[in-house]
């Protein structure tokens, strides 16, 4: 293998840059060519493909977004759309590839290396850290934080009031966002999609909650009650002891400067990401489990999602007497 491809695809997530910095750096330390796709899926039909050195990612490591941007392809769904980009791939002369993206990135990738037989090796790179195969992914730890410090301003106005907010965090699929900066923050209660919300307990919890200067409960966005403006107002129905608000976080939690945990998980996966294209590895996704780099295929990252540790539910209610 002498050129390989490097791109993002999907949401993006902080650290996705200190990624594609490693995976560049990586490939030119082993003596490979290498070479930015841009706009995803979208930008490989187009053939938006052109060549990178060392210093194409000089300062970058701290950046958030994607210096490679990112897109949603529905294009690529089709096989028609996958021919075109693996045409586009063979007119660049790129015979390995470098994904970074969610489980939408993978699913693709898979249909392109079985289809197509040319290696992909993925780096999960998403704020949701739903995959299943490593502990975390990249972009989560900066949108926990960016979160925790957006929930603890919310306290300081909830308490100066006496009120009640219903913040929601980002999370289609999952709670981890949800779950851990409830705790971090202090929450009176968290809702999440992989557990079914009781509004009579959520109320209940309230109730016990009266004496308070203020609550705050997260909700993740995909949670089944409906989203947080649906249920303040289920809640507010019955519950009018508190003055009630809702922020919405939305993609605050995408950008932003990636904090060292992320940089430096970002910087092992690129790095080991070249590594294992180098080693003959295909449709797999690289990932961290107990601080090693452990390699799952496509097939399970894409099938399975990252449990909930449900101990940490009972840790909010706990925590929230
Ligand atoms: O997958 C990451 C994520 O941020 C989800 O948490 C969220 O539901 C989704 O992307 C939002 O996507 P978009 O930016 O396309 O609206």
């Amino acid at each position: 293998m002498k050129r390989i491809g490097v791109f993002t695809s999907g949401g993006d997530a902080p650290g996705m840059n200190a990624c594609i910095r490693a995976v560049v750096r990586a490939s030119i330390y082993n003596d490979l060519e290498i070479y930015g796709i841009n706009s995803g899926y979208t930008g490989m039909i187009r053939g938006d493909i052109f060549p990178m050195d060392a210093r194409s990612v000089s300062n970058t490591v701290q950046r958030g977004g994607t210096i490679l941007k990112s897109s949603r392809s529905d294009e690529f769904r089709t096989p028609e759309g996958r021919k075109k980009a693996f045409k586009q791939l063979q007119k660049a002369g790129i015979e390995g590839l470098v994904a970074i993206g969610g489980d939408g990135t993978f699913a693709g990738a898979r249909a392109l290396a079985s289809e197509f037989r040319i290696p992909v090796v993925g780096a999960p790179g998403t704020i949701d850290n739903d995959l299943y195969g490593t502990d975390y992914t990249i972009g989560y730890d900066t949108a926990l934080n960016t979160a925790m410090a957006a929930i603890d301003k919310i306290r300081d106005t909830a308490d100066s009031h006496s009120r009640l907010f219903f913040v929601e965090v980002m999370g289609r699929d999952a709670g981890f966002i949800a779950l851990n900066t409830g705790i971090a923050s202090g929450a009176e209660a968290v809702l999440i999609p992989e557990q079914e919300t009781s509004l009579e307990e959520v109320i209940g919890k309230l109730e016990k909650g009266r004496h308070k200067t203020s609550s705050i409960i997260i909700v993740a966005e995909g949670d089944d009650g409906g989203g947080a403006y649906e249920i303040a107002r289920k809640v507010e129905e019955k519950f009018t002891h508190y003055d009630t608000r809702v922020v919405i976080l939305g993609h605050i939690q995408r950008g932003g400067s990636p904090t060292c945990l992320d940089r430096v998980l970002a910087s092992r996966m690129g790095s080991a990401a070249v590594e294992a294209l180098q080693e003959g590895m295909s449709n797999i996704m690289v990932g961290m489990v107990n601080g090693e780099i452990k390699y799952t295929s496509f097939d399970k990252a894409c099938k399975y999602h990252q449990e909930i540790n449900r101990n940490l539910l009972n840790l909010v209610d706990v925590l929230s007497v």
